[in-house]
């Protein structure tokens, strides 16, 4: 399956590349900051007549086509560009995110970093790829030698959950913060190692649903804002090496505020 996935994860990609930097036409969801473009309708559309034309009894879960076939035995669950904002303004950090849940199981997830060409892939029980070679996430167990990283929903006015307040003191008690703007790349480099811990509040399955095997099959911990494992529907991530976990839940709790 797994081969499927990465296949439609490039053909996503050469269009998002074809579009990047040329005049697409934008849409607006709701709001000036929550952005579509014609390019990501186009990719989505590429990745779900894939699914349609292969798996015609497969269920799709994706971002702006919306869903259908839910109850079926295999689901896929798309973002098919996970960074419009970054795509919009010409920044080259997006990526494809596809995976596929077998009875509500995540049994494969691919996260194409589109701009620099590198497809990062797992299937379960069989670890985490980036370009076919394995990886694994950091060894680092203290957090003031940490490099973290964090994402804003598109309501972080209204801050759900005080998601300002944690990223405050996180900022304070690691050796740095970055903030991508594309929750499947964050993933991935957590996967890899780059980066030691994740945390994110509000975000939807499409966006984590591929990224959360990559860091489970790099060897790294996934679970929601109680501790709880991971789910596609948790919409909190916190996600790490294992060994910074504690810390990161510790500032959590602390500043939690459920909705
Ligand atoms: C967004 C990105 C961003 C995250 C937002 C997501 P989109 O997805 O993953 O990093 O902070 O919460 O909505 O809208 O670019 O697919
Ligand atoms: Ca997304
Ligand atoms: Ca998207």
């Amino acid at each position: 399956m797994i081969d499927h996935v990465i296949k439609i994860g490039y053909e996503a990609g050469s269009v998002i590349r074809e579009g990047f930097g040329t005049d697409f036409k934008i849409e607006f969801k709701g709001s000036v900051s929550n952005l579509v473009t014609e390019i990501d309708k186009k990719s989505e559309k590429v990745i779900t007549d894939y699914i349609k034309k292969t798996f015609p009894t497969h269920g799709i879960l994706a971002e702006e086509s919306g869903s259908s076939n839910l109850d079926a035995e295999y689901v896929w669950v798309i973002d098919p560009i996970d960074g419009t904002t970054n795509f919009a303004h010409g920044l080259p950090i997006v990526g494809v995110s596809i995976g596929l849940q077998k009875n509500g199981k995540t049994i494969a997830g691919v996260v194409y970093h589109v701009m620099n060409d590198v497809m990062y892939a797992a299937e379960l029980g069989s670890g985490t790829t980036k370009n076919g070679k394995k990886i694994r996430v950091s060894e680092n167990s203290d957090i003031a030698k940490s490099l973290l990283v964090t994402g804003f929903p598109y309501d972080i006015a209204q801050n759900p959950y005080n998601a300002l307040e944690i990223f405050v003191e996180m900022v304070k008690i690691s050796r740095g913060m970055r903030r991508l703007g594309s929750a499947s790349i964050d993933f991935c480099y957590l996967a890899e190692g780059v980066f030691d811990g994740f945390w994110e509040v509000n975000l939807q399955p499409w966006d984590i649903c591929a990224g959360i095997l990559l860091v489970e099959e790099a060897g790294g911990l996934v679970t929601d804002f109680a501790g709880s494992p991971s789910s596609i529907f948790a919409k909190q991530v916190v996600c790490s090496n294992h060994h910074i976990h504690n810390s990161m839940m510790e500032v959590i709790h602390r500043h939690f505020k459920a909705e």
